[in-house]
Parts: structure tokens; sequence; C-alpha cells
């Protein structure tokens, strides 16, 4: 994988064993039991994310850089390698909830062994081996994805137990009213979009190149939890005019009444977090809506969703600041006045995931980790309260199947 500016960056180790650590610390409230249930295929235990995210490193950094390489056990590079057909076969990713060894223990073992050898060879010669720095550096960002997985997929699989366990306690700041939502208009033309420069960018944020938008306008601020309440109290999710077929299908089949995790208790919506049942803030972002439900409700109020291009035209010269997961408030927290594009929830585009033009994946193994996943997929930009605030830049696209309803997902409108 081509890395654009990422030359042995001063401190890498240093910000690896940080990252590490982190990953680890997420998984500090939790019992054993906890860690090796899979609620659904998509989802994946954290265990599993503990140790995927370890052969990540043995497989692209380890065996790249450590002379002599043998990997820390035989037969996990199958229980742990996702998707990465070139690194060799898999179990299967419906069944990684039946994977009771090995224990939590040995994968912190392993966890632990991995990291030592990592900084190990980065604080050695070998170190400064070709790619070595790239492939830990490109580690380090896979961790951060991963970081926000796991706490998508324990909030998922926590809200499938009657007794809705708590993962973090805290108290949360009281319901608030909606700000009026403004327009940021954009005179259009020729905008540079994709990664270019310095430091790091995934392979799919390249290369940087030209487009031509029209003049439009984007939201001051995402769609709230109690603007989306009147799309549902208005009957949208019967209304077969708002939805895409496929959409609407999607709702039927599925059941869709309101965003997941929500319900409805005496005409008032409460919603399932990691901070356990919490009431819905009204005045906070709608959260966990497919691309669906947000094109729906798009087309409910006579507006429609941004493409990439124009809500990466805007973030350009906006500052990464947001509600990110170092804040510790686990669900998109309200907003006053114009909110930051960083943070807080992912928004949908309507743009589908495709390749920038030029894009070429990177030989071997590594080039899977974005290309062949370029269709059927709808980007998001942004990042959340589950994000890393030094995960995101203007740049960083995410990707969803759009039927997806168990990441932080949410709304911000365009008009033209
Ligand atoms: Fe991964």
């Amino acid at each position: 994988m081509t890395l654009p500016g990422t030359a042995r960056l001063p401190g890498l180790a240093d910000r690896l064993a940080t990252v590490r650590a982190f990953t680890e610390r997420l998984c500090d409230p939790l019992e054993a039991e906890d860690h090796v249930v899979q609620s659904m295929p998509e989802a994946s235990p954290a265990k599993w994310h503990l140790a995927h995210t370890t052969w990540f490193f043995e497989t692209f950094v380890l065996a790249k850089g450590r002379p002599g390489f043998r990997p820390y056990r035989e037969g996990w590079s199958h229980l742990f390698n996702s998707y990465y057909v070139a690194a060799g076969p898999r179990h299967a990713r419906s069944e990684r909830g039946l994977l009771s060894r090995p224990t939590v223990a040995e994968v912190l073992a392993y966890r632990s062994a991995v990291s030592d050898q990592v900084q190990e060879l980065l604080r050695s010669p070998q170190g400064e081996r070709a790619g070595v720095a790239e492939a830990a550096e490109l580690g380090l960002h896979h961790e951060q994805q991963h970081q926000e997985l796991l706490l998508t997929d324990l909030q998922h699989l926590l809200s499938r137990n009657p007794l809705e366990p708590v993962y973090a306690s805290r108290r949360l700041p009281g319901p608030t009213g909606s700000t009026p939502q403004g327009w940021i208009e954009r005179p259009g033309g020729i905008v540079l979009i994709g990664h270019e420069g310095a430091g790091f960018a995934f392979d799919n944020e390249g290369p940087p190149h030209r487009a031509f938008l029209e003049p439009f306008g984007i939201a001051s601020r995402p769609v709230s939890a109690g603007e989306f309440a009147s799309f549902i109290e208005d009957g949208g999710y019967d209304r077969a005019e708002l939805w895409l077929s496929d959409g609407f299908t999607a709702a039927v089949q599925g059941g869709w009444r309101a965003p997941p995790y929500w319900r409805s208790h005496d005409g008032a919506w409460t919603r399932f977090s990691l901070h356990g049942r919490i009431a819905v803030d009204p005045g906070a972002p709608v959260t966990g809506v497919s691309y669906y439900e947000a094109d729906a409700y798009a087309r409910w109020v006579g507006a429609r969703l941004p493409t990439e291009t124009e809500w990466e035209s805007v973030a350009r010269d906006a500052p990464v600041t947001g509600q990110f997961v170092e804040d510790g408030l686990l669900v998109a927290g309200p907003t006053s006045g114009d909110a930051p594009l960083f943070g807080a929830a992912w928004v949908w585009t309507a743009s589908p995931y495709v390749a920038y033009p030029g894009f070429r994946p990177a030989a071997g193994a590594v080039g899977e980790y974005n290309g062949k996943f370029m269709v059927n997929q709808m980007v998001l930009r942004g990042g959340s309260c589950f994000s890393s605030r030094e995960h995101l830049r203007a740049t960083y696209r995410n990707f969803f199947p759009p039927h997806s309803r168990w990441q932080v997902t949410g709304i911000r409108l365009a008009r033209q």
C-alpha cells in the first residue's frame, strides 16, 4: 500500500503503545463473558477485535521486519485473519462467537507479546527496513478503526440482553431543544478532493483529483433526534413515497418503526446506549439510522443528502473539532449553534463507495484493505463520538452497506 508522506514518523513507537493500551482500556469494564459473544454476523466479539488487531501487526509488520519471524501460535492466523485471502485461510466471520478458545487471558498475553515485539522492532535497525514503519502506521490506524467497531459491536451485544447492562456509568446532560438549522452556502466550481501531502491516509483517500460542484448548501448542524421523531409521528416509516424501493422493503421486512435502540414509553422516547437506557435528547443528533432512513428523512423535509465531494469541500477548511471518544460521552451530544463537521455522528452521504480516478490498490494481501469493497456501499464522513480525534481528517472515507443500523450514523442535509 502506498501511504503518501508516511516516512518513519517521529514518535511512532510511542503513539503505537498509547493506541494499543487504549484498546485494552476500552475492555476494562467487560467481564470474560462479554468478550466472547457475537450478537450478529456483522458484529465481532471484543476478544476477536483484541486478537485480530494483533494478528494484523504480526502479519504485516513483524513478518516484514523481524528476522526469523515465527507467529506467536501456529493456527491462530486462521482464527484472526478477517478477510485477507492472500494471507491464508480464514475462520467464518459469522462463527467468531463460537471461539471460546483461546481464552481472553491468552489473547491478552498474545497482545502483550506482539506489542513488545513491534516496539522492539521499531526501535531497532530492522525498523528502518523499507515498509516497516509504514506498515506499523497502518496498523495503528487499523487498530483505531477497530476501537470504534468494538464499541458499536458491544452496544449491539448489550442491547440484546433484557437486563440492558451498563458499560459506563455517567451523569448525562439534561434534555435540550434543537437550535435552528441554517445553511452553509457554497458557490460550487472546481474543487480539489482527496488526500495529498504529508501525514497518514488510507489508500482509498487518493489520488487527489479535481471535481466539479454546482452551487449548494449544507446544513449548519446534523438532524436532531427531535426532528426525526417528528418524521416518525408524521407516518414517515409508512409512507412509501418517501423511500427508495430497496429501503422501503428493508424497513418493512425489518419492522423498522424508529431508529435502533429507541423505545417509546408513554409518548416519550428512550434509547439504549453504552450508558444504559437513557432518555432520547431531542436536541442531540439522531444516530443509528441507515442510509435508507437518512434518505427518506431528507425527502420528507424537501432536502437531500450531501455528496461526499460537497461534504469534503466544506470540511477541508474546517478544524477537526467536535465530540470524540476521548470525551467519554458515548452518545452523540446536543449541539448549539453551528455544529462541527467532525465527531458526534458519522453522516451518510449520497455517494456510492467507488474508487477515485487513478486509484490502484497495493500489491499483495494489504491491497485487500479497502479496494475490494468498492461496491454496494455508501460513503460516510466526519467521524463519531466513538472515533478517536486523531484518527480523523477531511479526506477520510468510511463506508457501510445502506441498510446498516448499528454504527453511530446520522444525517446532515444538503440542498441545491
Ligand atoms: Fe480489520
